[in-house]
This record gives structure tokens, sequence and C-alpha cells, in this order.
């Protein structure tokens, strides 16, 4: 893990508000595995003072994409980069998911924002497993197809795909016996990862779900991303370190 100034390349307006902020940097993007993340300091100034944490969204060559929609000061910032302007970059920071295993279809679960991590899985994975994406969001605008390959979406409102939300789609499209050939991968508000939880602790499905948390350091120092462990009691994980990629059964979401 190291600092990297690292020059944009290009900046890319996918949808209502969502973008894609390519960068160069050969030095991570020859080690970092899908899932794993990166602290980026949006401002050469003081302000925002923290860093603000983003997971790799795809690779290619020596350059890497980091997906994001403009919430707050952070990323109102980073969609003003231009192109030859450098941005001070932390990585790669945390775990990824796990691809080992005798699964044979790998299941991508992503709800809204959620879907930044996926394109760089589903290029990791090519060939080697199937690959079955199911994308939901509040409203069409919210369905980031970006990078997902064989996709099924939903949207709470019905307008696009099945009108309900994506673990619901998921129930309804998987069966019984797809169980123990798959793993599912996922990333998404805390209230569809617990009840994707739910859903494949009670069918014995694996299930790795990638947790998001207000961070400061990212590598483990401040103890300030704190998550529940399902272990023992009273034990806490931290998301910067141990994460932010987690087997389900082993965190309380
Ligand atoms: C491991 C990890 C990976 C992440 N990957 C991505 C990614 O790939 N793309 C991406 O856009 N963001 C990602 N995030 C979230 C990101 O780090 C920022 O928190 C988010 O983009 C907002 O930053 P901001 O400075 O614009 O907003 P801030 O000014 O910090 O916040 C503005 C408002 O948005 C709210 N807010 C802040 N963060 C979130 C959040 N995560 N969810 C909902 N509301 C929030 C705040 O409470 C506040 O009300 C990730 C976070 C973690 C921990
Ligand atoms: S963000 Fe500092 S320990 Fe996790």
């Amino acid at each position: 893990m190291f600092i990297y100034n690292t020059p944009v390349e290009k900046l890319i307006a996918l949808d209502n508000n969502i973008f894609l902020i390519k960068v160069h940097c050969p030095e991570i993007t020859k080690s970092i595995q899908p899932g794993q993340f990166l602290n980026v300091r949006v401002s050469e100034g003081i302000f925002p003072l923290l860093r603000r944490p983003f997971s790799v969204c795809d690779v290619e060559g020596e350059s890497l994409f980091l997906m994001f929609n403009i919430l707050g000061e952070g990323t109102k910032l980073l969609a003003k980069k231009h192109v030859g302007e450098t941005i001070d970059i932390l990585g790669p920071l945390g775990n990824g998911f796990n691809l080992q295993g005798n699964f044979e279809t790998a299941v991508i679960v992503a709800g809204g924002l959620g879907a930044a991590p996926f394109p760089y899985l589903v290029r990791k994975i090519g060939d080697k497993k199937n690959i079955k994406c199911f994308v939901g969001g509040r409203s069409s605008h919210d369905v980031i197809q970006y990078g997902m390959k064989n996709v099924l979406t939903s949207t709470d409102d019905g307008s696009l795909g099945f009108s309900g939300n994506v673990v619901e789609l998921l129930q309804n499209k998987l069966s019984s016996s797809d169980y123990s050939k798959i793993k599912i991968f996922s990333c998404g508000p805390n209230v569809m990862l617990r009840s994707l939880k739910e859903f494949a602790v009670k069918n014995n499905i694996e299930c790795e779900a990638s947790t998001e948390c207000a961070m400061a350091c990212g590598f483990g120092i401040c103890q300030g991303c704190p998550i529940e462990s399902t272990e023992q009691t009273d034990k806490y994980l931290l998301v910067c370190k141990d994460g932010p990629v987690f087997n389900v059964r082993d965190v309380v979401i």
C-alpha cells in the first residue's frame, strides 16, 4: 500500500449523476483485486480533510476506473477534475472478493451504486465461470448496468424490469437446484445486504458482501470503521482492514 500521484486520463458522465474517472497508475493496477478499494484525496487544499474511499471499478492496462455519484463535497470536487490534473490515491486497500471455490456460476447482486466494484469482477472472471447479474435500484435512473453481463434488473417503482427489490428478483429467478452450484457476490445498501444474507444463510448459499461505512485512515490505524463479528459477542472487525468484503455469515449487517 502506497500513495501515488496519478494523472486523470478521462472523466466520463454515464447517466444521471454517475461518473467514471480513469487514472493512470501502473503500480496499483498490477496488483489490485476486485473488491479492494482506494482512499482518494479529492482536493489539493485542506478541505475536505478526510480522504474518500472508492472501490476499484475496473482496470484497463495501466489505468484504473472509479465509479461515483455526486453526493456531497468530496464527489462534487472529483467530478470537476480535468484531464491531466493529478489525484493523490492511497492503495490498494482492504481485501477483495474470493473467486476460489467449486461454484459454477458467479451470481452478482448489486443495488444502486453498489454496482461499482463489479465491472472488474466480471472482467476477472472472464469465461472461467458462468456469470448472472441481478441489478436493482429505486427507479430506472438508479439501475447501473455498466460493465455487467447477463443482466436482470429490478426497480422499486416498477419503471424498469422486475417490480420489487433485487433480492425478491433473485429469489424468483433461482431454483433450489441452483443453490449448491452458485456463489453470490454482492454490494449495495445495508437493507439489501441484510435480506440477501437471510436468503443465503437459510438456503445454504455461499455469499460475500462488500460493506460500506464512514472511514478515515483506510488501513486499520484509527479504529473508525468497526463492524460487529458474529464469532463472539462484543468482537468487532474493521471494514477497511478485515473487509470491505466479508462472508455474510461472519458479520452482523
Ligand atoms: C469501502 C468503500 C467503498 C466505496 N466505494 C464507493 C464507490 O465505488 N463509489 C462511490 O461513489 N462511493 C463509494 N463509497 C462511498 C464514498 O467513499 C463516499 O462516502 C461517498 O461517495 C460520498 O462522499 P462525498 O464526499 O461526496 O459526501 P460527503 O460530503 O462525505 O457526504 C454527503 C452526504 O452523503 C452522505 N453519505 C456519505 N457517504 C455515503 C454513503 N456511502 N452512502 C449514503 N450516503 C452517504 C453523508 O451522510 C452526507 O449526508 C465507498 C465507501 C467505502 C467505505
Ligand atoms: S478507517 Fe481507520 S481503522 Fe478503518
